[in-house]
């Protein structure tokens, strides 16, 4: 459109031919028309930034005009011309969409007045559109570009995710390999690092330990024996009683794990796993080693370490004992609370199921042995377990509690239950698999 292209529109000849002549003067492109038709027929093939219109006029009135112009171009600035009689007519105009009307005869200063503000408003509206196609063209292209970039955060996060799914696979595989390796030194520790690993697991989650910890607490206890890796493996499964140079030797384990496993390179969070892995041999009253290490300057996941290790120990078979009486282990542990071990662990340590400890300590006999005792386990603690076993007088359901608990467990049965029930047959160690 050009702005100061104006619509013209008078049928009286003298006063058209003198408005045109002053208005191109001042700069204005002027169309006119001495009729409403030829005024309409102008209007089709021109954009006028404005129309000055006669009223009265002999084919179509300047009211007709107008409404013809507003229905085609809501926003075209119309000036009605009326003469003093027909300030009526100028008045329906207005209420029409006219934006000014003037007398005749016209006053040229105020016509060109009202002029340049239509055609300020013009330039306004048109600035307007453009700045609205520009945002609008701008609007698409940013969300185009938003989205197609977040389809590649997307892409890149599950590359991501997936990427790192693989490497805690094969970090965890790493570590089961190693543990076996560790364990099958010694036909009687097959699958120790498991079932310790899973027994700390259990207290860990009785104390309410968050799923980073709990991670920690598995890799640890994996790891907890790798030092026995450097040790002579005719120490590790001698029969009897050990020198004092040679249980000198089987304590330097913990040592040994700590400086192996501090050449890993583990993710940030599990940094200390090296200090929680080599303090399962500290004890809570500072007599451990290899630091000499008290209560909670061990760190917490290393003595729950301490109480897995050594209630696997003590349920299991060794080079220099069997498996001990279920009374004795539970005994022990209860004795060490606040010695050995630290209250608390001890205290989640009790609070497990006996059917979990049962496939703790069965998990590589579990598919030979009836699943129907292990059922029946299920609403009973080591604390009954316990209080079971050392009672003399036991009650229907302690007795079938133990007379179930031994249908697995191969260690001596109670003295009051001796004679009772029947023992749990003997399996001899495999090496377990990892679950890799
Ligand atoms: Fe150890």
């Amino acid at each position: 459109m050009s702005l100061n292209k104006i619509l013209l529109v008078d049928d009286n000849n003298g006063q058209r031919i003198t408005l045109e002549s002053i208005l191109k003067r001042s700069g204005y492109s002027v169309v006119s028309a001495d009729c409403g038709m030829a005024a309409l027929a102008a209007a089709k093939e021109n954009d006028f930034a404005a129309a000055l219109l006669d009223i009265k006029m002999p084919d179509i009135t300047g009211i007709d005009v107008l409404k013809e112009l507003k229905s085609k171009r809501p926003e075209m600035t119309v000036i009605m011309m009326t003469g003093f009689a027909e300030t009526n007519y100028a008045i329906d105009a207005l209420n029409l969409g006219a934006s000014a009307y003037v007398l005749k005869p016209a006053n040229i200063e105020q016509i060109k007045c009202l002029l340049n503000q239509a055609i300020e408003h013009q330039r306004i509206l048109e600035e307007n559109r453009a700045m609205s196609a520009a945002l609008r063209e701008w609007n698409t292209t940013l969300e185009e570009k938003v989205k197609a970039r977040t389809g590649q955060l997307a892409t890149a996060h599950r590359h991501t995710l997936t990427l790192y799914e693989e490497l805690k696979k094969n970090f965890e595989s790493t570590m089961e390999v190693l543990a076996i390796a560790i364990d099958q030194r010694d036909p009687l520790t097959y699958s120790h690092s498991f079932r310790m690993t899973q027994y700390a697991q259990e207290i860990g989650k009785t104390m309410g330990l968050e799923s980073n910890d709990l991670e920690k607490l598995r890799y640890a206890g994996l790891m907890h024996d790798l030092g026995k890796i450097e040790i002579e493996e005719e120490i590790l499964t001698k029969e009897g009683s050990l020198t004092s140079s040679e249980y000198q030797e089987i304590q330097s384990h913990a040592r040994g794990t700590y400086t192996l496993l501090s050449k890993f390179v583990f993710k940030a969070g599990l940094a200390d796993i090296p200090l929680i892995a080599s303090s399962h041999h500290e004890r809570f009253d500072g007599k451990g080693y290899p630091r000499g290490l008290k209560g909670d300057e061990i760190p917490l996941l290393g003595r729950i370490l301490a109480v897995a290790d050594v209630l696997d120990a003590i349920t299991s078979k060794r080079h220099y004992r069997t498996a001990m009486s279920m009374a004795d282990a539970l005994s022990i542990m209860k004795r060490e609370s606040g010695g050995q071990f630290d209250p608390e662990c001890v205290k989640a340590l009790f609070k497990m199921g006996v059917s979990n400890f049962v496939s703790i300590h069965m998990a590589d006999h579990l598919e030979k042995c009836d699943p129907e005792p292990l059922i029946e386990m299920d609403p009973f603690t080591l604390d009954d377990l316990d209080a079971a076993c050392q009672t003399q007088e036991p009650t229907s359901a302690q007795f079938s509690l133990v007379q179930n608990f031994y249908r697995y467990y191969q260690g001596p049965v109670p003295t009051t239950y001796t004679g009772k029930i029947t023992p749990a047959p003997q399996f001899s160690p495999e090496p377990p698999q990892p679950n890799c």
